[in-house]
Order: C-alpha cells, then structure tokens, then sequence
C-alpha cells in the first residue's frame, strides 16, 4: 500500500537550457537557499511565492511525496488525486515510463496552429528513486512539462518566430480578429506578420529590412522602412494590438511602450505582445517594472530563448 505525504514548497522546471537562468530568478528573489536539484526540476522548500517566475517552465504548486513497492501502487495513488499525469523523469526512466503507461493515456502531440485546446488539469511526477515519486496535481500549465510545441509549417512561414505568436495565442485564447488593425514593430522577414494576415488582420510592419515579397504584395500589408522607435501609435487611431519583435535594449521598449500605451491618454491599444531580449545577466529590476505595468504579464514562451515576453491585455 503506497504511503503519501503532503510536503512543503513547491518545484519548478527550467525551460530548455534556461537553468542558469532560473537559478539566478531564484537567488534574486531569495527563494535559493533550500533547494535540491534534479536535472531541469528544481524542489524548493520555501513558502510558493504569490507570482509566477519568469525563467518557469511550469510550476508544481501541491506537492507530495509517495513511497510505493509496484508501478501499479504508485499509479494508483496518482489516480486517487486525478486523471490526467506527465511524468518528468530523470532517473529510472524506464520504471517512470512503466508507470506512465499504467496511467490513463493523455495525448502529448505537438499542437495544431489555431486549433481549439481541451485544456484539462494536468498533474506531474517523478520518481526520487525505485520506490519514490515528488507529484504535484496541480501545476500552473497543463501542457507536458510546460512545454508548447506545435507542428511546424516548414514551407509558408518566412521565419521560425511565428510560433511564438501562435504559442501566445494559444495560451491565452485570445488572437487579432478579421479586420482588426495591427501595429508590428521589427517585423522582418515577416514571421509574425504571416500569422496576422492568415488571422484575416491588416498589419502596419515596420523595420529597417524588407519583409518577404509576398507579403510586400499583400494590399493588406502596409509595410514602412524606417527606426520602429520613430512610429507613433496613436497615429493609428484604429490599431488595438501592437507587436514588437525588435532586437533592442529593453530599456528602451520598456520607454516606447510607456510613452505612447500608458502615458498617453489617446492611446487606442488594448493588448500587446513585445519580445523583451535579454544579454547577459537578466535585469530582473527591469523585467519587474514591465510586469507592473497595468494588465501586464511577463513569460518565457517555449519558442523563446534568452528572451522573455511582455503581454498586455490578453
Ligand atoms: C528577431 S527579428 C524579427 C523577426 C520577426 N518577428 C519575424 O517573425 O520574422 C528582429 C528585427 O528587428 C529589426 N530591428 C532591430 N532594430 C530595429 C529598429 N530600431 N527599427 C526597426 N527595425 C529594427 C531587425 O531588422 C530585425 O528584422
């Protein structure tokens, strides 16, 4: 008979390559003096800060331990708690996925751009060792591991940055409707721009480089060679979303957005999605006072690397 306790603290997964990262969140934050390490997963026993961390994959925010003797007593006792479970497993790999399969089945296929999601809780686990598994039922995503993948259109899209904007999309089930008008800052070679326009929006692109032809032919791509710093929003009074990809200092898109969304009365956008890129060691100064922005979020997206992305109104 499997033996469960509910323990202190909470664990989060690095994204991909982004465990310094996490890390350093965490010693910012004081949340790194007792913590044990597996591989990406991170167990900290400290109270589960009332914010989400920038640099998490996906946080287990219930957690509890089970001593178990078969793969049959442990899935069994995750199933008392709920249906749906994705392992992370670093050691006895073979045993966790033995388990897995023990578990009802939950589909860990890459998504479709723009299809609608079932979103269902989705617990996680691993084992410790043979006879040992840390789960949470309860994890801030309900996508395997946190991650978001997505199948990929290796033909249409003129670069590999529109899945960040299908991955935003999806996560907060909100996207540009059919006529909606869309601002996009550093928008070449047009990634983005592509999702807008398959989304039916017409997009005022702005960069220093060309978009691809095709979609400088589109009549509903207004495209403008010029410094994205020099647009002035509330120029276009019909434009409620603005998107910026630019490579810069995040000093500077953190003035930009300031300046023309929350100074000015005037401004007409509601929602946005900007890239903030990150050198180096993370400002997390800076990132904070993009997140207290009003209607604000700051995440790091699966396609993003060391970059974070700032989301308002969505
Ligand atoms: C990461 S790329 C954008 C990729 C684009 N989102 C896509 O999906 O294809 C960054 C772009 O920012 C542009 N850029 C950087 N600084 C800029 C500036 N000050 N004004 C306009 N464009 C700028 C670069 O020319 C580059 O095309």
């Amino acid at each position: 008979m499997a033996q469960i306790k509910k323990i202190p603290g909470f664990a989060v997964l690095a994204p991909n390559e982004r465990m310094p990262q996490l890390k350093s969140e965490l010693q910012y934050r004081g949340l790194s003096k007792n913590i044990d390490l597996y591989d990406d997963l991170i167990w900290c026993k400290e109270k589960l800060p009332s914010y989400d961390l920038y640099w998490q994959q996906n946080m287990w925010i219930d957690l509890h331990l089970v001593h178990f003797t078969s793969i049959k007593d442990c899935a069994d006792a995750l199933r008392s708690f709920q249906r749906n479970w994705w392992p992370y497993l670093f050691c006895e790999l073979s045993r966790g996925k033995y388990i897995q399969e023990a578990l009802p089945h939950v589909s860990g296929r890459p998504l479709i751009c723009g299809a609608s999601l079932n979103q269902t809780n989705l617990g996680s686990f691993t084992l410790l060792d043979k006879n040992t598994a840390l789960f949470s039922p309860l994890c801030t995503s309900q996508r395997p591991n946190g991650t978001w993948e997505f199948n990929e259109d290796k033909i249409n899209p003129p670069s590999r940055a529109y899945l960040k904007l299908w991955e935003v999309f999806s996560r907060f089930s909100t996207k540009p409707q059919k006529g909606d008008y869309c601002l996009e800052l550093g928008a070449s070679p047009g990634g983005w721009t592509w999702v807008l326009r398959e989304l039916g929006a017409t997009v005022f692109a702005f960069d220093r480089s060309p978009l691809i032809e095709k979609l400088m032919r589109d009549p509903l791509v207004h495209f403008e060679k010029k410094d994205a710093f020099s647009v002035t929003p509330s120029d276009y009074p019909k434009a409620q979303w603005l998107f910026s990809d630019v490579i810069c200092y995040p000093e500077k898109l953190y003035e930009y957005i300031d300046k023309h969304i929350f100074q000015n009365k005037n401004s007409s956008i509601k929602h946005a999605v900007c890239t903030i890129k990150l050198q180096g060691e993370t400002d997390y100064t800076l990132v904070d006072r993009f997140r207290a922005l009003p209607n604000s979020k700051v995440i790091h997206l699966t396609n993003n690397k060391h970059e974070l992305t700032w989301i308002f109104g969505l």
